[in-house]
């Protein structure tokens, strides 16, 4: 699966695809990325990329024509293309489950109040909130949707990590997880997971999404009881 990210501050992204799982996707090829720097298609001596918005307000907009010309350059005309944004569709793990069909994606990150509306018109197939919160930069919003997308590309982790977590068992949350030592700072590992009686791990799991649920996130099970 290919990434292409435009952005004007494209050493945002770097470190991330150099670390950790993401690197290893990468050297082992199941992963590929190109940053292309939205400022190498500006058209003036200033390498201006933005402007005051039409209509008066606060903030500057990007301009329209680098913008095109870095998304021609990368044929973004034929490829799946996302601008995340706060006025977006709410991102979650179905739709991250539905991009991670495609083989491409296109990322445009924006900055400032936003992006010409035409480039929107043209080009993107989706706009994505990655929540309801506004960020600087939208680097990190396409770093959020890269990560859920490309951890459910075949061969990036096993598939039973993928089948025990949160959102995948309709809209339960994940039960607590524990590992050595038996006790930390007087707090004892729950007995049945030390029992080895795995019908009542399972049976105490459940249970415990389901209360932990019930407490932090209760829209999410009137959502699975109502399905
Ligand atoms: N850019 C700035 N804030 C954002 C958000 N909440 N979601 C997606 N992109 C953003």
């Amino acid at each position: 699966m290919k990434f292409t990210v435009l952005s004007l501050f494209p050493e945002i992204l770097d470190g991330y695809f150099q670390s950790s799982l993401m690197k290893k996707a990468v050297e082992r090829g199941l992963i590929t990325v190109e940053f292309v720097n939205i400022r190498d298609f500006a058209q003036d001596k200033h390498k201006t990329c933005d402007d005051i918005p039409y209509g008066g307000g606060a903030g500057m907009v990007l301009k329209p024509e680098p913008l095109a010309m870095a998304l021609d350059s990368v044929g973004a005309g034929q490829k799946r293309t996302l601008y995340p944004t706060p006025s977006g569709r709410l991102f979650n793990q179905p739709t991250a489950r539905e991009l991670a069909k495609e083989d491409e994606l296109v990322f445009i990150c924006g900055r400032y109040e936003g992006i010409d509306q035409r480039i929107i018109d043209e080009y993107v197939d989706d706009e994505l909130s990655i929540g309801d919160y506004v960020l600087s930069s939208g680097e990190i919003a396409s770093l959020v949707i890269i990560d859920a997308v490309y951890r459910l590309r075949e061969g990036v982790i096993k598939a039973r990590s993928l089948e025990e977590e949160s959102f995948s068992d309709g809209f339960l949350l994940e039960y607590p997880q524990y590992t050595r030592p038996e006790v930390f700072r007087e707090r004892s590992v729950p007995e049945v997971l030390l029992s080895g009686h795995h019908k009542n791990i399972e049976v105490w799991r459940r249970e415990m999404s389901v209360e932990k649920t019930k407490r932090l996130r209760p829209d999410l099970l009137e959502k699975s009881t109502s399905d």
